[in-house]
């Protein structure tokens, strides 16, 4: 290696960390990680995502030098990785592992304070710092240091194994997976926790997570990986409103969708001139409208067409065929929501899909005259996107869910 490797010339200098052409093969399969070229700024969170083998864990821990890159180099404050010594990188850097992996035959508080151990701290202190940052995540030091990791829940033990990350208070932080074995609610709430953590203490962060929620809530970049190279590089908002591919497209699923029907309005979705009858008219006559129309239900306006209610079609059989006599205005249910034509598209899937016996809500303008009518028909084409890559997503999620731990700790 020349010097001119070992500075950094053409470095990014906002970046804390960085790769440069960065490959990993192991022996003669497909490389693991691919020309991986990423620059992370100091004081942001990048998050890894990618289906499972994709390298996420491959990268983290060349990061962490557990592995060597077989091509390329890694950067740190614009110095070659290979100039530090492992000491010096171990105090620059935190690692959680994927599936927590804290050691069974240590206390908690030993648990926490393992790297503070391995730099040569003195017991006392070790456990004064373990006890600070118990207190941080609202565990009482005096209940939990002296515990066992198998004495504690799954929650507890991945509160643990951040808190082992951040106890000798490094500049970057590895994450693989860190919330990765909890219930939905409980990743919710340890990803709050982990957040209001982060406004007080400012790190860089690598988050590796399955769980495109957590990447959307968590990350100021997301890095979307695929068989070992990186498809995009972008900002939450950038990469639901601009996919770079189908792929991309595709592992952004319901979440691109959801945005999609925030952004149009019901006005942009709407049938404009749906089937409606005065109030005044006759049952057997708005039945026949329904039929001629092929539609199951109808909308009922007064004289001033402002919305009445709307008629099931079974309804007017049964009433017809009863004898009643009465118009149709009489029949006329008003119970069910209404949309405005400014409510966004995703409020009308919210409450269409709430009411299971609903097929349509009408939209009415201020003076609650009827302006069109959303159906779930009209919704199918504003979720045409999402049906499409439905399938996708969920083959992703499953192959995510069968991830192999595959993980040591150091
Ligand atoms: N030590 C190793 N020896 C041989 N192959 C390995 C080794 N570690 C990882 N691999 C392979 O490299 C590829 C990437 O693995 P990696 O663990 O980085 O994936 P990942 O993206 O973290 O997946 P997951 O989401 O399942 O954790 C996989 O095909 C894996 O089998
Ligand atoms: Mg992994």
């Amino acid at each position: 290696m020349t010097d001119a490797d070992m500075a950094s010339p053409v470095g990014d200098t906002d970046a804390i960390l960085e790769f440069r052409g960065v490959t990993k093969s192991f022996g003669g399969r497909a490389p693991a990680v691919r020309h991986f070229t990423l620059s992370v700024p100091r004081g942001q969170l990048v998050v890894l995502i990618g289906p499972s083998g994709c390298g996420k864990t491959t990268t983290l821990r060349m990061v962490n030098r557990l592995i060597e890159p077989t091509d390329g180099s890694i950067w740190l404050e614009g110095r070659n990785y290979k100039s530090y010594n492992p000491v010096e990188l171990r105090r620059r850097l935190g690692y959680v592992i994927q599936r927590i992996g804290l050691m069974p035959h240590l206390t908690i508080g030993d648990n926490i304070a393992f790297v503070l151990r391995l730099l040569g701290q003195a017991p006392q202190a070790r456990r004064a710092r373990a006890s600070e940052l118990l207190e941080m995540v609202g565990l009482d030091p005096a209940e939990y240091l002296d515990r066992y990791p198998t004495e504690l829940s799954g929650g507890q033990q991945q509160r643990i194994g951040v808190l082992r990350a951040l106890a000798h208070d490094p500049d970057i932080i590895l994450m693989d997976e860190p919330f990765g074995a909890l219930d939905p609610l409980m990743r919710e709430q340890l990803q709050e926790e982990f957040k209001r953590l982060l406004r007080t203490v400012s790190k860089t962060i690598v988050f590796v997570t399955h769980d495109m929620d957590e990447a959307l809530s968590m990350a100021d970049v997301i890095v979307l990986m695929k068989d070992g190279a990186i498809v995009q590089v972008a900002p939450p908002e950038e990469m639901l409103r601009h996919p770079a591919d189908e792929f991309v497209a595709s592992f952004m699923g319901r979440h691109r969708v959801l945005r999609q029907a925030s952004e149009v309005s019901v006005a942009d979705v709407m049938i404009a001139s749906p089937v409606m009858t005065p109030e005044a008219s006759g049952l057997a006559r708005s039945l026949e409208l329904m039929r001629r129309r092929r539609v199951n239900s109808l909308l009922v306006h007064d004289a001033g067409g402002h919305y009445v209610g709307v008629v099931r079609q079974s309804e007017l059989q049964d009433h017809i065929e009863a004898g009643d006599q009465s118009p149709v205005g009489s029949l006329a249910d008003r119970t069910a929501d209404t949309l405005a034509p400014s409510d966004s598209g995703l409020t009308a899937m919210h409450q269409l899909l709430s009411h299971q016996q609903l097929d349509s809500l009408p939209v009415l303008d201020a003076d609650d005259r009827i302006v069109g009518l959303v159906t779930r028909g009209t919704l199918v084409g504003l979720l045409g996107d999402a049906l499409r890559v439905a399938a996708d997503v969920q083959e992703i999620r499953a192959e995510a869910a069968s991830a192999p731990a595959g993980e040591v700790a150091r």
